[in-house]
């Protein structure tokens, strides 16, 4: 028999549950295979008492509509930095990994099947390293994993913005403002570029190319100038000032390493005023409205393939390994390539050159 543990580790993201499912489903067509899943990735393998459930047919049938993960996820440590308390109550991180590819191989898992964006990838190569046999899924809205073209999720949360700019749009035009949409991304500007391209923004704002806040009062000066008296503007939560700094903030919660981004639209709303933009302005952060609710087609069926060939390579022993989606065809990458370079827009792609071309501004 073969045993597999899957874990959805990170961000939640739309389409979690459809690689679930499409792993659950494709894993009842051999004999002697059973999958489990582990309760807030590896937090259900090194609880005491372990959660750990068994994935069968029945609990999986339909989920591939819902958002979110029915295993639950997190982003608070892992076997490297498990948050653990200490007798007067302290936290501290403690290092559980030797003891994870422990429990794995006496628990007797063929596999860990780990759905997760580059954070969750990297421990799963460390752990990989170690000797635990694991095969990943790459997820994240973000788009920002350089050994797949799509990482589910980043094109549900590219309608979810683009929406947003429609909306933005005929607001901003009826009040003759200048709006600006600050969207999710981390380092990367893809949600944005996206966005800002479906929509019809007038400016987008990235962190690959800093902004100069002269020019982008320029391109609303213009805006207003030729009559139109309306701007929207899509930005990337990563992006930044030439020669300033992205906004951010550490978080207090327990566990946390992330820096935690937001708050962008303000600080170029204020720039502006500052350098005396007359433009009425608005600010709107979509946040993690991205990340909820129901995936869309493209998702589903990106999702439901890699939950297929996960398993394939899980059954297969082809560890170490991560599923992608390259040139228009499902295939694998080795984890250690998957998780070597970040996947940045580069300033001169086709797509910020299209971009470019029907009359969006960078501000650079
Ligand atoms: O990586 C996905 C993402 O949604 C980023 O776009 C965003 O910066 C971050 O996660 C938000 O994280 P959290 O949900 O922990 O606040």
């Amino acid at each position: 028999m073969k045993k597999i543990l899957v874990l959805t580790g990170g961000g939640d993201c739309p389409g979690l549950n459809a690689v679930i499912r499409g792993i659950v489903k494709r894993a009842t067509h051999e004999k002697d295979v059973e999958v489990y899943g582990s309760i807030e990735a590896y937090n259900g393998l090194l609880r005491n008492p372990q959660e750990i459930i068994p994935l069968t047919n029945e609990n999986v049938a339909g989920i591939h509509v819902k958002g979110g993960t029915i295993l639950g996820t997190t982003t608070k440590g892992g076997p490297f930095g498990f948050p653990t308390q200490d007798a007067d109550g302290k936290w501290f991180m403690k290092d559980r990994s030797k003891e994870t590819v422990e429990m794995i191989r006496d628990m007797g898992f063929h596999c860990v099947i780990s759905i997760g964006g580059d954070g969750s990838q990297s421990i799963s190569q460390r752990l990989f390293e170690m000797g635990m046999p694991v095969v990943g899924v790459p997820k994240t809205i973000d788009n920002d994993l350089s050994a797949t073209d799509y990482t589910f999720g980043f094109q549900t949360a590219v309608q979810e913005a683009t929406d947003a700019v429609d909306k933005l749009v005929s607001t901003a035009e009826s009040h003759h403002r200048v709006i600006i949409l600050e969207v999710m991304g981390r380092s990367a500007g893809w949600i944005a570029l996206h966005a800002a391209i479906a929509g019809g923004a007038e400016l987008c704002l990235i962190p690959e190319i800093p902004y100069d806040i002269d020019k982008v009062k320029q391109r609303i000066e213009s805006r207003y100038n030729e009559g139109r008296g309306f701007v929207n503007i899509v930005l990337a939560e990563g992006a930044k000032p030439k020669d300033g700094t992205i906004t951010s903030k550490a978080s207090d919660e327990i566990g946390y390493k992330n820096l935690r981004l937001g708050g962008v639209a303000y600080q170029l709303s204020q720039q502006l005023k500052e350098i005396d933009c007359k433009a009425d302005i608005r600010e709107m952060v979509l946040g993690h409205l991205q990340r909820g609710g129901t995936p869309n087609a493209f998702d589903r069926v990106l999702a439901t393939q890699y939950g297929v060939k996960a398993l394939e390579l899980a059954i297969n022993s082809e560890f170490g390994q991560m599923v992608a989606f390259k040139n228009n065809s499902i295939c694998s990458v080795s984890l250690k390539e998957a998780t070597a370079a970040y996947n940045n827009v580069d300033p001169d792609c086709y797509l910020v050159q299209a971009a470019k071309g029907i009359g969006i501004s960078f501000g650079d």
